[in-house]
């Protein structure tokens, strides 16, 4: 299957964009495990217009990453098309455009799963992306509002329509949240009756290689996009490969690997964040890691007490008289090769421009 350029083989498998999760250290994890398109965590166009650190700090990419897609979200026109340009800027593979996210502070601006109910400004938001972008855009949704409300039909048509290069459907509504099972049903149907020349990517409950398998199987989406499957899991890439081709189920990976991926994320995660907040975000991640483990409970709260990197590492090697060390050669991200540097946003630019004329000598050689 085929997104603009890119090509895909068959029964390719996303990693989901993840607020928190799906960050350079994460996506290169997942990466290495097989996933086929990574996204980056929805960022604000508000924010990318207005310049803020934390939303320019989500466009880093590295090329190793590719292909990669830069998801945004907002619900004003003008500044998500302003956004649009500045993540055209910092090179992805493609555009994402979030019109899934449930929060209410996201839906109440119209951003997110809240333009499911104003579809014409959905197709303004969409048409303003495309005209901005000189790279693919994608669209990330849900099946509708509510229960009463399911338009998804009619608005993948509108959307591939409107240029679309590919649909992600998370297959729930958004009173749902993530309650209740993703009506994958929902998504058979959109194959059927919605999407006619552009892939449909399903997404919900896709959480095991098992379950993976039946969603290809059960509803012949192109591809399938997997989100809290891969948390402290990156190795569902490779397992759920494993599945689809062989029919056999792969072993799980050694606690050794197990340890040193955790050391490794870890590592990247304070490169990328910086020590304390590295250690700190890092602690929401040890519980999927350690899910299911003899011991693990033991480790995770030795490891909450720790804040400095070598502390953390410490404890996680050295867990368990019988656990093994581990050595973990850890590859920065400082070796890694950036895509682009950090575009600056157009308000900058302008508030630059206000200063150099606020600056500028009144009359040719006053300054002199
Ligand atoms: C922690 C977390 C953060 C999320 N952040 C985003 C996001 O930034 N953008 C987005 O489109 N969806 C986001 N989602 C939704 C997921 O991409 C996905 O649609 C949802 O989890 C259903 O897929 P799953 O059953 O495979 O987890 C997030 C989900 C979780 C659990």
């Amino acid at each position: 299957m085929r997104i603009g350029s890119l090509e895909f083989g068959r029964h390719p498998l996303f990693l989901a964009p993840m607020e928190d999760v799906s960050d350079p250290p994460f996506r290169i994890l997942c990466k290495r495990y097989g996933a086929d398109l990574l996204y980056t965590e929805f960022i604000s166009s508000g924010g990318l217009v207005y310049d803020a650190q934390d939303s320019v700090q989500k466009l880093d990419i590295y090329e190793e990453e590719r292909p990669i897609g830069i998801q945004l979200f907002g619900g004003d026109v003008e500044q998500v098309r302003e956004a649009a340009a500045v993540v055209d800027r910092a090179n992805p593979d493609l555009i994402d455009i979030n019109f899934g996210c449930p929060v209410r502070k996201v839906v109440c601006k119209d951003g997110g799963a809240g333009i499911l109910r104003n579809l014409p400004k959905m197709l303004e938001i969409t048409e303003a992306v495309i005209e901005g972008a000189t790279r693919p855009v994608t669209v990330k949704t849900r099946l509708g509002w509510n229960d009463e409300s399911i338009r998804i039909i009619e608005v993948a048509r509108m959307l591939e329509e409107a240029g679309i290069a590919a649909l992600a459907v998370h297959a729930r509504t958004r009173s749902q949240m993530y309650r209740g099972t993703a009506r994958w049903e929902w998504l058979r149907r959109i194959r059927e009756e919605g999407v006619r020349d552009i892939p449909l990517i399903g997404n919900g409950d896709a959480t095991d290689a098992v379950k993976i398998r039946d969603m290809f199987a059960e509803t012949g989406v192109d591809a399938v996009m997997i989100g809290r499957g891969a948390i402290g899991n990156p190795w569902i890439f490779r397992e759920t490969k494993a599945w689809l081709e062989t029919g056999e189920k792969m072993d799980p990976p050694s606690w050794e690997e197990r340890l040193a991926v955790v050391a490794e994320h870890l590592a990247l995660k304070c490169e990328w964040l910086g020590e304390r907040k590295g250690v700190l975000e890092m602690r929401r991640q040890y519980g999927g890691y350690f899910k299911g483990f003899r011991n693990a409970g033991s480790l995770r709260a030795a490891l909450m007490e720790q804040d400095t990197l070598p502390g953390a590492l410490e404890t996680l090697l050295n867990f368990e008289e019988r656990a093994p060390y581990v050595r973990v050669p850890v590859r920065s991200l400082a070796s890694r090769r950036k895509v682009a540097a950090r575009p600056v946003s157009p308000r900058r630019v302008r508030a630059a421009a206000m200063e150099s004329v606020a600056s500028a000598p009144t009359r040719p050689g006053a300054r002199e």
